[in-house]
């Protein structure tokens, strides 16, 4: 859709030409910096050969779901408008230091190195914390961080990377990617879902209520999906 066409349709919703120019220069604005963002996932994927499953789709994922939980948020919690480019750089970039694809600090200097110049001090402390804290493994084995103002900020991107873990494919494709053939990868899949993700909720690791609510329809489409390979898997002769 072009701007021409966009412009139609806003007009077409009843919104003022100085709205328009607000809602515009917003966009253009941080276009500039997810653009910015998103090249750096690109390089660092491919420097590091990480897989789909946790380049730039699943940034992408995490950045939606943290953007719709920082939004639910937002009227009780209104001081996280300030941190928004906390919340959106740590969900974008949160798996490029992952000690699956490489050493974890040499991950989180190249993050503090390309953000340097463009964040804050304090928006670049915030942000390499919430990265360094937030996985499943170091929240089981070390607990919740305390990161004072921005302990908030820290669960809408924590959440928001459980909630991309609902996408049973996904799983599949790491495994896969691990060396796994598709029937291993796809009973693995299976492991990983009873064993862990099924368990976010009552592990209590959904804390807002979007995540807790959202977590439901994407439990049961990845149910859905399980048993739609389970059929495949059965009925072909290509295992
Ligand atoms: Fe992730």
């Amino acid at each position: 859709m072009n701007i021409n066409t966009c412009m139609c349709l806003l007009n077409l919703c009843n919104i003022n030409s100085k709205q328009i120019k607000d809602i515009f220069r917003f966009n253009i604005t941080i276009m500039v910096s997810f653009n910015d963002l998103f090249t750096f996932v690109l390089m660092i994927t491919s420097k590091y050969n990480i897989d789909s499953s946790h380049s730039e789709k699943h940034s992408m994922d995490v950045l939606h779901f943290a953007d719709e939980n920082y939004r639910s948020q937002l009227r009780d919690f209104p001081y996280l408008e300030k941190q928004k480019n906390v919340i959106y750089t740590a969900s974008i970039l949160h798996d490029m230091c992952d000690k699956k694809y490489m050493k974890k600090d040499d991950g989180i200097k190249e993050i503090e190195e390309f953000l340097k110049y463009s964040l804050k001090p304090e928006e670049l402390h915030y942000t390499k914390r919430i990265i360094e804290t937030m996985s499943y493994s170091t929240v089981k084995k070390n607990g919740y961080p305390d990161l004072g103002n921005y302990q908030m900020a820290y669960h809408v991107v924590r959440e928001a990377d459980l909630l991309a873990s609902y996408d049973f494919d996904r799983s599949i494709i790491y495994h896969m990617n691990k060396g796994n053939n598709i029937t291993t990868s796809y009973y693995n899949a299976l492991d990983l879902f009873n064993e862990r993700v099924f368990n976010y909720n009552t592990d209590k690791l959904l804390l807002s209520d979007y995540a807790q609510q959202k977590s439901v329809g994407l439990a049961s489409n990845a149910i859905k999906r399980m048993v739609s390979w389970n059929r495949i898997l059965q009925k072909t002769h290509f295992r």
